[in-house]
């Protein structure tokens, strides 16, 4: 163990107190300026540290980094995230990162994660907001062996394996929102944005790019989203270690994607059914230029939305916004 993780280790088990610089330089054997210079670089990499001449160092509480060891150490998968983790304080945004990475062969299971977006891209040509701070914002580079047709099911797969892993670490009510948002008490929590590369009948390899608001605070988010947003401090009204979902999330998003190679499919589909809670509602359905009202009758394995109509027609819908009967102000 290096220096820097020795001191990172001592400042952690002593979280939330202050420690003297004198006391770390004696247990690690170094200099009170080495310390000093290992507690710079943490506080570099996003550790919120506190320091006093008379105290010493303190690691903050609310001190939540994500950075490629935080992710590692402790990380249960087989592969996803266990090699390559990509970690940019900053970037546009980590799906096209991503991309580039997988045209240049990156292998499965790489995960580019960054703490500010500065293009964060949301589905049909809209933003993502992202500042540093408060959100998760990755892409998982995957190559499975599907034809382009099949890739609907990764997004949906994403979407459970999301509301599963939301559900096992808190209490939240939450629903997905076709195709694949997350909401909690109707407002939106996270959204999935899948990118997909093909070669003649193929896939190449697909882009899974999720953005969470974890710890954003009501005040941060811009006027024009804030009716429409949440954050799970928000939900929950306490804030949330971002690594600790991370992990989680690529434990099981690897468990569910084993299924869905094995084409054990169908329970997947059945749970993204349950979460979603959408057949037989009367809905709206927005799709650029027309808009679909009309009674779910299914969301079929592709993840397309069939509804019929008040004439007892039968729309196939691939993309769009839903908004419930209820909600519907005509
Ligand atoms: C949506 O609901 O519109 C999808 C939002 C997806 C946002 C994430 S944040 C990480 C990844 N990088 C991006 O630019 N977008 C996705």
């Amino acid at each position: 163990m290096t220096t820097k993780d020795q001191l990172l280790l001592y400042l952690k088990e002593n979280q939330g107190n202050w420690v003297s610089g004198e006391l770390i330089s004696n247990n690690l054997s170094v200099s009170r300026a080495a310390i000093w210079k290992h507690i710079r670089n943490l506080k570099e990499e996003g550790y919120v540290i506190e320091s006093a001449s008379k105290k010493g160092y303190l690691l903050s509480e609310s001190s939540d980094p994500i950075t490629a060891d935080e992710i590692r150490q402790g990380l249960c998968t087989k592969v996803f995230g266990k090699k390559n983790i990509i970690f940019l304080n900053e970037t546009d945004s980590t799906n096209t990162r991503a991309k580039e990475l997988a045209a240049q062969g990156a292998p499965e299971g790489t995960l580019v994660i960054a703490e500010k977006q500065t293009e964060g891209r949301g589905r049909r040509g809209r933003s993502w907001f992202s500042p540093p701070g408060g959100g998760i914002y990755f892409s998982l580079i995957l190559r499975p062996v599907i034809s382009p047709g099949e890739t609907p099911k990764i997004t949906l797969m994403t979407a459970v394996v999301l509301a599963e892993t939301l559900i096992s670490l808190m209490k939240l009510k939450l629903r997905i929102k076709w195709p694949n948002d997350i909401l909690v008490n109707g407002k939106k929590l996270a959204g999935i944005l899948t990118e997909i590369s093909t070669e003649m009948d193929a896939v190449n390899y697909i882009i899974v790019g999720l953005g969470l608001n974890v710890n954003t605070q009501f005040e941060k988010f811009p006027q024009d989203i804030k009716g429409n947003a949440t954050s799970i401090l928000i939900e929950n009204g306490k804030q949330f270690p971002r690594v600790k979902l991370i992990q989680h999330y690529l434990k099981l998003y690897e468990i569910y994607y084993d299924m869905f190679k094995n084409n054990d499919f169908e329970p997947i589909m059945k749970r993204w059914r349950e979460l979603a809670d959408i057949i037989g509602k009367q809905i709206r359905v927005d799709v650029i230029g027309k808009t679909h009202i009309g009674k779910v009758v299914d969301v079929d394995n592709d993840g397309v939305l069939i509804l019929k109509d008040d004439q007892g027609r039968l729309q196939r819908i691939f993309s769009g916004d839903v908004t419930l009967a209820r909600q519907i102000t005509l």
